[in-house]
C-alpha cells in the first residue's frame, strides 16, 4: 500500500472542524503510516491532544517551547521525515503565516521547515473565506507550489450556510493519497466510462442493471491520482464524484453515446467501464402504462454498441479497452470480442467467480490483449485500476504485459 512507512503530519488549527481529524488520523494509522499530529494552541480549545496520541502512538506536538521535550531539533528533524503535511482545518490565521512565513508555533515552524508536498484545507466562516486578504493568501500559497483543497459548502457550525466547510476526512485521505502518488500519467488524457444506463419505458419505469459503477470510479480516482486529465461518463450511482474528474452524468446508452464520441477526438485512452443495455424499449409511453388483463410483451430494439463504433472510428494512437462480463466460455467469448470490436485490450471477469462482479469492493479479472493473457488474483478495485493503468501505460510505451 502506497500509505505504509510513510510519514504524515497533519496540523491542526482552532477549528470545530478539528475533530474529524481524528477520524482521519485513524484512517492513515490503519493504513500503515506514521502519524504525527501537530497543534496549535487554540486547537487544544476544540479537541484533546490525548486523542490524537492514543490513536497516532506519537506525542502530540503543541507549542515550540514545551520544555518536555526537545523542542530546537523537533520542528527540523520532522520536518526532514515528512513525506506529506497536511493543515486540516486551517484557519484563516494560518493561512496568513504560512503565506508571509511567519513561524510563531510548532505548527507554522514545522511547515516552513518542509519541503515535501504541503496540503492546505482551509475551514471557516463563509465571511472570512470570502474576504480578498484570505483569497490572496490562499493565491501565494498556491503560488508557493501548496495544494488548497476547495472547502465543501454547507451548515457551518456558526449557522451559516455557505462556502467554509472542510471536506470529509475520505477527501482528505485522497488527498494525501493524491500527493504521494508517482505522476505517471501526466499530460494524457483518458475517458473511462461506469455504472448501468436506464432505458425508459415510460415516465415511471426503466430497464437496467446491477452495475454500481464502483469498478469505472476507480479507475477514474485513480488515474486523475496520477496525473491524467479525467472525463467520467456515468450512468445513475450512488457514488460521490472523484475529485479532480471531469463528470458527464447521463442516462440512457443513446445519452452515453452521444458523451463519449463528443470527446472522443481529444482522448489517448478510452475504457469501457460501463455497463451498457445492449437494448431499449422500442416506443417510451408518454403516460404511465396501465395494467391491464393478461400478460405483457415489451418489445425491444437493439441499442448502438458504443465500444464497437470507436474501434471502427478509432484514431491509430488511441488506446481502447473494454469489460466483458460472462457467465460461461469467459476467455474465448472476452477474445472474440477484442477482435469483433477492434480494441486494444480487454477486462474479462466471470460473475460466477466468488469476489469479482456488481457491488464487490473487490475483483478478479484477466487482461486479454492480442498477444497476451494475464491473469490478475482477488485484488480491491483500486489495486485492479491501478494494474489495469499499469498495462495500458506498459503497452503504450511499448512494453509487453
Ligand atoms: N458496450 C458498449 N455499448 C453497448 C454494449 C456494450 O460500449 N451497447 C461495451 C461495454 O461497456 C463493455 C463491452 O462493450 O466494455 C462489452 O460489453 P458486453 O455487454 O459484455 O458484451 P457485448 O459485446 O454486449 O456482448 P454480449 O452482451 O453478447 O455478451
Amino acid at each position: 500500500m502506497l500509505l505504509k512507512g510513510k510519514h504524515i503530519v497533519l496540523g491542526v488549527t482552532g477549528s470545530i472542524a478539528a475533530y474529524k481529524i481524528a477520524s482521519l488520523a485513524s484512517m492513515l494509522v490503519k493504513s500503515q503510516a506514521d502519524v504525527t499530529v501537530i497543534m496549535t494552541p487554540n486547537a487544544t480549545n476544540f479537541i484533546n491532544p490525548i486523542t490524537f496520541e492514543s490513536l497516532t502512538g506519537n506525542k502530540c506536538l503543541v507549542d515550540t517551547f514545551d520544555r518536555n521535550f526537545e523542542f530546537q531539533v523537533e520542528h527540523v528533524s520532522l520536518a526532514k521525515q515528512t513525506d506529506v503535511v497536511l493543515v486540516a482545518p486551517a484557519s484563516a490565521n494560518v493561512i496568513a503565516k504560512a503565506a508571509h512565513g511567519i513561524a510563531d508555533d510548532m505548527l507554522t515552524t514545522t511547515l516552513l521547515a518542509c519541503t515535501c508536498p504541503k496540503i492546505i484545507a482551509p475551514a471557516m466562516n463563509t465571511r472570512m473565506y470570502q474576504n480578498p486578504v484570505v483569497q490572496d493568501n490562499m493565491r501565494i500559497l498556491e503560488r508557493y507550489g501548496m495544494e488548497v483543497i476547495a472547502p465543501a459548502s454547507g451548515y457551518l457550525a456558526c449557522g451559516d450556510t455557505g462556502e467554509g466547510k472542510m471536506p470529509e476526512p475520505e477527501a482528505l485521505l485522497e488527498a494525501i493519497v493524491r500527493a504521494l502518488t508517482p505522476k505517471d500519467l501526466t499530460g494524457k488524457r483518458i475517458l473511462v466510462t461506469a455504472g448501468p444506463t436506464r432505458e425508459k419505458l415510460d415516465p415511471v419505469r426503466y430497464i437496467s442493471n446491477h452495475s454500481t459503477g464502483k469498478m469505472g470510479y476507480a479507475i477514474a480516482a485513480a488515474a486523475v491520482r496520477r496525473g491524467a486529465k479525467v472525463t467520467l461518463v456515468s450512468g445513475k450511482t450512488n457514488l460521490s464524484y472523484p475529485a479532480g474528474v471531469e463528470v458527464v452524468p447521463v442516462e440512457s446508452a443513446a445519452d452515453m453515446a452521444a458523451a463519449v464520441k463528443a470527446s472522443a477526438d481529444e482522448q489517448d485512452v478510452i475504457i469501457m467501464a460501463a455497463a451498457v443495455a445492449d437494448y431499449r424499449p422500442a416506443v417510451v409511453a408518454d403516460e404511465k402504462m396501465k395494467k391491464k388483463d393478461g400478460e405483457l410483451s415489451i418489445a425491444l430494439e437493439r441499442t448502438e454498441d458504443i465500444l464497437a463504433w470507436l474501434g471502427a472510428h478509432r484514431r491509430p494512437e488511441l488506446f481502447l479497452c473494454g469489460f466483458s462480463m460472462e457467465t460461461e466460455h469467459l476467455l474465448e467469448n472476452s477474445r472474440q470480442k477484442l477482435i469483433k470490436k477492434n480494441i486494444d485490450m480487454i477486462v474479462a471477469n466471470s460473475l460466477k467467480q466468488g469476489g469479482a462482479g456488481f457491488g464487490t469492493d473487490t475483483n478478479v479479472v484477466t487482461l486479454l490483449t492480442r498477444e497476451e493473457t494475464l491473469e490478475l488474483p482477488l485484488l480491491s478495485k483500486e489495486e485492479v485500476a491501478d494494474r489495469l493503468l499499469n498495462h495500458i501505460l506498459a503497452q503504450k510505451t511499448g512494453a509487453s504485459l
